[in-house]
């Protein structure tokens, strides 16, 4: 059995409705798992939910439900969003699940028996109100805590802690000496910074029940429950030990029976957003070097999306809906503008405008135009049959081809699409230069027009299956009105030469259909 190709986003809080952010990262991961799969690679896509901790029991508490009961419908909603946005996830978690907690318990009692939390008790500022405990930093400058933290009193709180500290320095050479297990590298200073000019302090993994029920219960300890991100981190790994990963039997009980023997420990990525960094490149390496367990291959950090050069925010209205978003324009533009128009990294800014411009320009006009031209000359002149193979472009485009393979094998996702683009630039070009549809009025050129339908409708093929791990629908509406009956999810077919002489095409549709400008 082979190691598969893991890859997981961050699991949203199930605390309202899927919004922009939520749907990039899904759609960013998605090709990830699509381009490996096409790669030749087993894959395997975690996506999912973190439905513990505060923030979901005070949604709850608002929507006037117990928490399992308004996890359970919300849930729906998300689930529906992994379909709605054509992902390839091969499992969705919950937290609120009983094989997840399994394995939390499991990671809890076996660092427990090992020394690695302590019990103590912590002095401090808590709000009823806000239910959080408030520091001198709170203070405003007249040395009281605002009106909205309410009554705030002096509490002393028992709960269970971490041990951190012994670990910092293994954590500083450990990504000192593995330059990619945080991606960008900007990112990854911003770790490495931290991590040298603080000293660690101790993690707080519980809650008193007294003041937060919803969570896993500590197994040692009825009187707490675990925090959330101690619980939700392990989500990476609960599911693959309960998929009965061999590499993570530790995470099971000896009683545990499991079904089918997957390998996927340990992660090649977590995609996740540029505010959970800490939790991903600090806390996580450090529990599961407690465990004694191999770190994931990489963190790989996303900017976040603005809408209109501000903070996206229920309050103020400006939320890109996603999922109106693709009722109105179809799933592939949505995921084109979201990969084409952000890299990796840094921030990034929607607008309606934009998004209109580059489904105008490079879905419409680009892509659709060229396969509909190419579709629609090969049957007004050929009725439809390839002629006998040419390779007048076949060195270009097997370039480009090797050109976007290696873009996709280094997520270098954005670029992969530019690299597509030029490509469909040139052909578009080359259909303008050679004028099939002047030679067609000319009998004695037939051999060339020939040559020149055999380019187009190749190229389009070829096409096709670069653009699958991002635009998966359409890949697929090509390779029907191209009348094939595999699936454009092998980009070793991405070969020149693979539409034979005599093979029949179907009749263009139309990809994106032309907009009125609103
Ligand atoms: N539940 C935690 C993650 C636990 S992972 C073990 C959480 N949930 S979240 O719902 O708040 O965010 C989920 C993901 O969405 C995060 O990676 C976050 O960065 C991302 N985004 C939330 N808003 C975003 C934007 N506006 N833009 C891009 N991504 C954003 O954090």
């Amino acid at each position: 059995m082979s190691k598969r190709f893991y890859v997981t986003t961050a699991i949203d809080y199930v605390n309202g409705e899927p919004h922009l952010g939520h749907a990039y990262e899904k759609v960013i991961t998605d090709v990830m798992a699509r381009a490996h799969q096409s790669l030749g690679e087993e894959v395997f896509y975690l996506t999912g939910l973190d439905e513990h901790g505060q923030k979901v029991q005070q949604a709850a508490e608002s929507a006037g439900l117990p928490p399992q009961t308004y996890c359970d419908g919300l849930a729906e909603t998300w689930r529906d969003l992994t379909t709605k946005l054509g992902l390839s996830n091969n499992d969705f978690v919950r937290t609120s699940s009983e094989r997840h907690k399994k394995a939390v318990s499991a990671i809890l009692n076996r660092l427990n028996d090992e020394g690695h939390f302590y019990k103590d008790s912590y002095q401090g500022y808590y709000s009823t109100k806000e239910e959080t405990f408030l520091t001198e930093k709170d203070k405003g400058p007249d040395g009281q805590f605002d009106a909205m933290y309410g009554e705030v009193t002096e509490l002393i709180e028992e709960n269970y802690y971490f041990k951190l500290g012994k670990h910092q320095q293994w954590l500083i050479d450990y990504i000192e000496s593995n330059p990619s297990f945080v991606y960008p590298d900007y990112r990854r200073n911003e770790v490495l910074g931290f991590l040298k000019n603080n000293t660690l302090e101790d993690l707080c993994i519980t809650r008193p029940k007294s003041r937060l029920e919803w969570g896993i219960p500590l197994p040692f300890d009825p009187d707490f429950v675990t925090y959330v991100w101690f619980d939700a981190l392990v989500n990476y790994a609960s599911i693959p030990a309960a998929l009965g990963d061999p590499a993570l039997g530790k995470l099971r009980a000896s009683s545990d029976e499991t079904s089918n023997e997957l390998s996927l420990w340990p992660a090649d990525v977590h995609v996740i957003g540029k505010d959970i960094l800490k939790f991903h490149a600090v806390y996580w390496p450090i529990m599961l070097k407690a465990m004694d367990l191999p770190l994931p291959k990489q963190i790989c950090v996303h900017g976040w999306w603005q809408k209109d050069g501000e903070k996206m925010s229920k309050s103020t209205g400006n939320v890109v809906d996603p999922i109106g978003v693709i009722d109105e324009w179809g799933l592939d533009a949505f995921r084109f503008y979201l990969v084409r128009e952000l890299g990796i990294g840094p921030d990034g800014n929607w607008t309606d405008q934009g998004f209109e411009a580059r489904y105008s320009a490079e879905l419409a006009n680009g892509l659709g135009n060229l396969v509909n031209r190419s579709l629609s000359m090969l049957n007004r002149y050929r009725d439809g049959k390839l002629p006998k193979p040419s390779r007048e472009l076949a060195d270009e485009v097997e370039a480009s081809v090797a050109r976007v393979k290696e873009q996709l094998s280094k997520h270098e996702l954005q670029a992969a699409l530019q690299s597509i683009w030029a490509l469909i630039a040139r052909a578009n070009q080359y259909i303008d230069q050679t004028a099939p549809f002047k030679l067609a009025k000319q009998p004695e050129q037939a051999a060339r027009l020939d040559e020149i339908l055999y380019t187009m409708v190749e190229t389009t093929r070829i096409l096709a299956i670069l653009l699958w791990p991002t635009l998966p629908t359409t890949a697929d509406k090509i390779f029907d009105q191209l009348n094939l009956s595999a699936s454009p999810d092998r980009l070793a077919d991405a070969a020149w030469g693979g539409l034979a002489e005599g093979h029949q095409v179907g009749k263009p549709v139309p990809l994106f259909p032309r907009r009125d400008k609103k």
